[in-house]
């Protein structure tokens, strides 16, 4: 470990696999994944070759969000299994080598938690309904003009007359962060699942628990729309405001009492980096995802300019950087990049980017199999922004891996088994049985790219330099013995690479021919 690149917490330059615990392997025939599927299927993540693991959550809940709407933090939903079964998950998960990273859902619990039924039940002045935001309305309207990010008001009424805050769904009531029991009771979930030896965290809508004092109307009010909009919509008096960063100092605390280098990864759609770089201070969360390069379209202007504003906010604050290409909010990459064959060849050049950058990447369960968005039919969508009016929802970007076989449900559920969301027919391609026999396949791809990484990790620094080969063409050039090249070209017409000498990894297996790159592909060199 004597590189700048390989030394440091295990963190700093981890390749973190986001499993969507519902769609990733369904162990016992109910449609639905769990967690003794991803313990089968952990010996494919070793050899993947990812660092690390992130689960969505598995907690006790009503699913009205699919577990973002948590009913007891410190228990597994009877649906993903039980807690032994996570201890087993866990405890394989590190002789394989992986970290696990959990989610934490600090803003709002589900309408089903304890202390949520409590203050129901409770007098409007209660210290019960202190915990969370009960208001009286303005008449009989709700008690300001804030909309729900899933369409809809923001505040739902209760028998008595009161109303309650939602940012998100109806069964997600807010916790009031003022009030010191909801901190209290958070650290103690924290150490619950750090003493049973998990390595982090990944912290739902870390911008979201600190609302403006008086809850004032917004200026501009916005009706149900757009759900990625509605996210990335981030000048808000319910985002970002500064008290939210006394959270993360206190976590930062607890997690120092713990061995291991355990760590917090913020989910903060804020306004730019430098608000984003805020969160990794020093003394704060350890990461945040950089969510700049997902909204970014298929450009080199766009990803230079993507990659200058990140460095300049988290070089200050002495965090380093993470990429994310999509998770399970967001429209899938390939889709994004154009969809067939020019997408999903775009999404590996993009992927071979971002593994090439100093930093942390995170990469979606799918990504790795080029899975496409899927136009679920709408009698078979479940997601709550879809049922509030917020366009199709998240559901198309959810649909179960397919393992192996050539009809649906691919090996995720036993045969005959209908998965919770319906499986396209013609998926037997992007089966990992399939791909892991094709030598061109994204699964081989993205195998033999983490690999390449892994092994030139210990050799490079996190000294980064952008060059200048014209307008559509990306040019990294991170410095090491030797240094790491990466060419991306986004233009329609090839890329003279002839004087960086034989490409060590491509995108594609044809991306270099003459000494010129083509167009949608990418090029790890040695120079
Ligand atoms: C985060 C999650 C998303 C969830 C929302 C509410 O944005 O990633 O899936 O719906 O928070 O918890
Ligand atoms: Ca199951």
């Amino acid at each position: 470990m004597s590189s700048a690149a390989s030394a440091g917490p295990w963190w700093r330059h981890a390749v973190c696999y986001q499993i969507y615990v519902r769609s990733f392997a369904d162990s016992n025939g109910d449609g639905v994944g769990d967690l003794a599927g991803i313990t089968s299927r952990l010996p494919y993540l070793a050899e993947l070759g990812v660092d690390a693991i992130w689960l969505t959550p598995f907690y006790r809940s009503p699913q009205a969000d699919h577990g973002y709407d948590v009913a007891d933090y410190r228990d597994v939903d009877p649906l993903f299994g039980d807690l032994a079964d996570f201890d087993t998950m866990l405890h394989t998960a590190h002789e394989h080598g992986l970290k696990v990273i959990v989610d934490v859902v600090p803003n709002h619990s589900s309408d089903g938690h304890a202390w949520f039924r409590a203050a129901l039940s409770a007098d409007p002045d209660s210290p019960e309904r202190a915990r969370y935001v009960f208001r009286d309305g303005r008449g009989d309207q709700p008690p300001n003009n804030w909309p729900s990010v899933f369409g809809g008001p923001a505040w739902t009424q209760v028998p008595d007359g009161q109303w309650y805050l939602h940012l998100f769904d109806t069964g997600q009531p807010d916790f009031d962060w003022d009030n010191p029991d909801v901190g209290d009771e958070f650290e103690s979930v924290l150490r619950f699942w750090l003493d049973r030896g998990v390595d982090g965290f990944r912290v739902d809508v870390a911008h979201g628990m600190v609302k403006e004092p008086g809850l004032p109307d917004l200026l501009e009010p916005v009706g149900a729309g757009d759900l990625e909009a509605a996210m990335s919509d981030t000048v808000r008096p319910y985002w970002d405001q500064p008290g939210v960063h006394e959270v993360y100092r206190r976590w930062n605390r607890v997690l120092a009492d713990y061995p291991g280098d355990r760590m917090a990864i913020g989910e903060a759609w804020v306004v730019d980096a430098a608000a984003m770089a805020q969160y990794v201070r020093a003394d704060e969360m350890q990461q945040v995802f950089n969510f700049h390069w997902l909204e970014a379209p298929w450009s080199a202007a766009a990803f230079r300019t993507v990659i200058a504003e990140t460095y300049a906010a988290v070089d200050p604050v002495g965090a380093t950087p993470t990429w994310v290409l999509s998770n399970h909010d967001v429209t899938r990459v390939v889709t994004r990049y154009g969809g067939g064959d020019v997408g999903r060849s775009r999404a590996r050049a993009a992927a071979l980017a971002e593994l090439a950058l100093p930093g942390s990447a995170y990469v979606y369960q799918g990504e790795e199999l080029g899975l496409e968005q899927v136009d679920v039919p709408e009698q078979a969508r479940t997601d709550p922004s879809w049922f509030r009016g917020s366009g199709p929802g998240r559901d198309g970007c959810r649909v179960p891996m397919p393992w192996t076989g050539n009809r649906p449900p691919y090996g995720f559920s036993p045969d005959g088994v209908a998965s919770w969301l319906p499986m396209p027919p013609d998926w037997d391609s992007l089966s990992v049985a399939h791909q892991s026999d094709d030598p061109d396949s994204t699964l081989t791809f993205y195998r033999r790219a983490l690999a390449v990484r892994r092994e030139l990790l210990g050799r490079l620094s996190d000294q980064l330099e952008v060059i200048d080969r014209g307008e559509d063409v990306l040019v990294l050039s991170r410095a090491g013995e030797p240094a790491l090249v990466c060419v991306v070209n986004c233009g329609t017409v090839g890329a003279a690479v002839v004087d960086l000498g034989a490409p060590l990894l491509t995108s594609e297996a044809a991306a270099v021919a003459d000494g010129m790159l083509a167009p949608d592909t990418a090029a790890w060199f040695r120079a």
